[in-house]
């Protein structure tokens, strides 16, 4: 259970993915990416390098859709292409191809690699973002990549591809996705996209796959005086491969808070979601390759329905996302809060649960300030703690802050239960998420490459605040979930439309006032049976919660921290929004270059995974 906590803490999500509509190409001449004066979109180096009409032309017979059975080529199969073929790809890319090496790989014999020393870096960075980050094709979630080459010392074991892609493109220009997606295409290759690898859901894994790795598209570009029908001001241009810490980085030395992160495909919910929506409302325009290989910019008014997809519609479905241009806002104060209380010699189980009831009381009165919180409730132990790991007031000062939380301190202390709040203020909000979202200790605690706990989680629409009854059916769950030796991780926010943006962000956002992640525990060496042991588990924990937020009813699940098994995962994540989002998806990815598990249009589509207990991204792509 640390790992979630941990997780939080080093967020260093990169720029995911949205949904993208086609445009002209390639009109724009090659400018210069720094201070953009005009409301234009100046494209980065790497964007100037791509391939016009003309090229694209060229591009050899596409591959028809495949009918109810047939499936993506695999190695071994007699369509898979041959080394001589795969030579010329490279050729084609410059040499940016790659044939996988697991991460894990020096671990084992078998892999031809073995090295005792660079097995024990590997294990002890196992945990580390930024290692996993920096390779071409590992990923932060190994139960999804069918925990085939785990770093262990096992020499004697074997290490295989699993759900690793048979190889990456390393690109370093927009013309090798294209090429990529045109290789994929008509060579009938399941293609992914890796950015991070963070995705909980594995969607950045596939077995068999050709995977596009976007990591190295570092640019960022200041746009001083960005002007759209809807927008005029300052806006930041940033490439595919940029964090969220990166972004904020950037931001700040303009003297303003950025506010785009890794998580736009999906949506995105952030420290400042109380203030300004959803990372997806921020964006003003991409640029994108879409799945017939073309190069196009998606904005209000170029190709709109796909600028629309791509705000919230999820990762690896309408196109690979070269760039985002996102608002600044201004600088904004924050004041955060840290501090914990548990079940002690002076608190009882029952005093406990009041004090947190007294918390989930004010929701409202909470997130209408603006804020937004991030805790954990850990009853592991048997005596239940909470961390509020921070309360965080974006645009409040200390005397706001005291007297928006009065209410509930004055009830903790009625109670006797003793806590000692640490309230900071900061001018600026960059050293605010440093301190609290910081990356300090990242390492030394497990934070990524878990695969001990299989992950789920509810948005709870503030209706259920509304009404009493509901609020008690609602807290109800969260205490005897809390009873049951569960862990919880909370955040009261709420991401509403702020900026009238018009997007596919989920509707259960919109409603939400609370987020809460849970997961089941799973066995380190789960035999499959454990693993569909421990769907059921989180299922039947989510079950409840469904119930009492359905999504009939303004709940939802967030399609980027799921549990990738979740039933009516269609309306659960994409809520109002999948019926147009299907529509799209036919419209602008016909033969289904772009799959990710969970992802628009997959329930057409099964990676065939069975005998592994659980949906992995370790089998075969084929169409249902
Ligand atoms: C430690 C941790 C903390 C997190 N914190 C938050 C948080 O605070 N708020 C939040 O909203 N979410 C959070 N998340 C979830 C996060 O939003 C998702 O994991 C997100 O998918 C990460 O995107 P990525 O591009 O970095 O990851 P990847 O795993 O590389 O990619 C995720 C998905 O996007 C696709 N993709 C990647 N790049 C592109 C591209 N250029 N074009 C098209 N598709 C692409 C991939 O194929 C995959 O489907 C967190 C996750 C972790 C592990
Ligand atoms: C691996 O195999 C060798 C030779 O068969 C054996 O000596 C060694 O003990 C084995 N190691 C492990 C960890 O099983
Ligand atoms: C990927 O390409 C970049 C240049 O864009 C290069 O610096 C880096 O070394 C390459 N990485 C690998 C693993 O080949
Ligand atoms: C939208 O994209 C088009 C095509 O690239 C471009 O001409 C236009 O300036 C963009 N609009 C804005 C507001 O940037
Ligand atoms: C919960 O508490 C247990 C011990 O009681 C600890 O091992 C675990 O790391 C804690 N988890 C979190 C998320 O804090
Ligand atoms: C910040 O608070 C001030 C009032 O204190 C308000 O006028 C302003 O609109 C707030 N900013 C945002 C972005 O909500
Ligand atoms: C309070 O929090 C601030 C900001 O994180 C930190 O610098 C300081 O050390 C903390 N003080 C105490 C007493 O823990
Ligand atoms: C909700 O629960 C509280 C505390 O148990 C109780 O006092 C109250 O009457 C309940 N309200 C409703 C509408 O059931
Ligand atoms: C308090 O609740 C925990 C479960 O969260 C339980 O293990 C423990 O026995 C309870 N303590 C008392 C005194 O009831």
């Amino acid at each position: 259970m640390t790992t979630f906590r941990q997780h939080w803490l080093h967020a260093a999500i990169a720029l995911s993915i949205l949904c993208w509509t086609p445009v002209e190409v390639n009109a724009a001449p090659p400018s210069s990416p720094v201070q953009a004066a005009t409301s234009g979109f100046p494209l980065f180096e790497y964007e100037s390098s791509h391939l016009d009409e003309q090229s694209l032309g060229n591009f050899g017979v596409r591959r028809p859709v495949l009918d109810s059975g047939e499936c993506r080529t695999f190695p071994g199969e007699a369509d898979w292409p041959s080394d001589q073929e795969w030579d010329s790809f490279d050729d084609l890319l410059g040499g940016a191809l790659i044939p996988t090496v697991p991460i894990g790989a020096p671990c084992y014999q078998n892999w031809g690699v073995f090295d005792k020393e660079k097995c024990a870096a590997v294990t002890k960075n196992f945990p580390n973002p930024y290692f996993h980050e920096a390779d071409p094709t590992s990923t932060m979630w190994p139960l999804w990549q069918g925990k085939t080459c785990l770093p262990m010392n096992n020499a004697n074991g074997t290490c295989t591809l699993g759900g690793y892609p048979t190889y990456a493109v390393n690109v370093s220009n927009v013309a090798q996705i294209q090429h990529a997606v045109n290789f994929a295409l008509t060579k009938n290759i399941r293609l992914v996209i890796k950015n991070t690898g963070h995705c909980y859901l594995g969607k950045s894994n596939g077995a068999g796959s050709l995977s596009v790795w976007t990591h190295h598209f570092k640019d960022i570009a200041f746009l001083p005086d960005y002007h759209s029908a809807t927008y005029r001001g300052a806006a930041l241009k940033v490439g595919a491969g940029v964090t969220v810490r990166e972004v904020y980085n950037a931001a700040h030395q303009y003297g303003s808070v950025g506010f785009a992160g890794g998580y736009l495909a999906g949506g995105g919910h952030t420290p400042l979601s109380g203030l300004y929506g959803m990372a997806a409302d921020q964006v003003l325009g991409f640029e994108v390759v879409t799945a017939d290989g073309r190069f196009v910019t998606a904005n209000e008014t170029s190709n709109p329905d796909l600028f629309w997809a791509l705000r919230g519609g999820g990762g690896s479905t309408f196109g690979i996302v070269t760039s985002a241009t996102v608002r600044v806002h201004p600088r904004v104060k924050v004041v955060t809060s840290t501090f914990t209380f548990g079940v002690g010699p002076s608190v009882s189980n029952e005093t406990f649960w009041e004090g947190i009831r007294a918390y989930f009381e004010l929701f409202i009165p909470f997130t209408d300030a603006g804020t937004y919180s991030w805790y954990s409730i850990n009853s592991t132990g048997g005596a239940p703690v909470l961390d509020m790991h921070p309360f965080f007031a974006p645009n409040h000062t200390i005397e706001s802050f005291n007297q928006l939380v009065k209410p509930w301190f004055d009830k903790l202390q009625a109670l006797g239960i003793p806590f000692t709040p640490n309230t900071t203020y900061y001018d600026d909000y960059l050293p605010a998420y440093n301190d609290q979202f910081g990356i300090k200790d990242a390492f030394g605690k497990d934070s990524v490459g878990r695969y001990t706990s299989m992950p789920g989680n509810r948005l709870f629409p503030r209706a259920n605040w509304e009404d009493p009854a509901k609020f008690n059916d609602t807290f109800d769950l969260v205490q005897k979930h809390g009873e049951a030796g569960h862990v919880i991780l909370g955040y009261h926010q709420a991401p509403r439309n702020r900026l009238n943006a018009d997007n596919a962000v989920s509707s259960a956002w919109r409603n939400t006032i609370a987020f809460l992640i849970t997961n089941a525990p799973v066995a380190a060496d789960a035999t499959p049976a454990q693993m569909t042991a421990a769907h059921e588990e989180i299922n039947a924990i989510l079950e409840p919660w469904r119930q009492v937020a359905p999504a009939s009813e303004g709940g939802g699940s967030y399609l980027n921290e799921a549990h990738v098994m979740e039933p009516n995962w269609q309306q659960e994540f994409y809520g109002d929004q999948y019926a147009e989002l299907l529509r799209l998806k036919h419209k602008w990815d016909p033969s289904n270059v772009f799959y990710a598990t969970t992802g628009v249009g997959s329930e057409a589509w099964e990676v065939r995974t069975r005998e592994q207990g659980v949906q992995t991204q370790n089998g075969r792509l084929c169409r249902l």
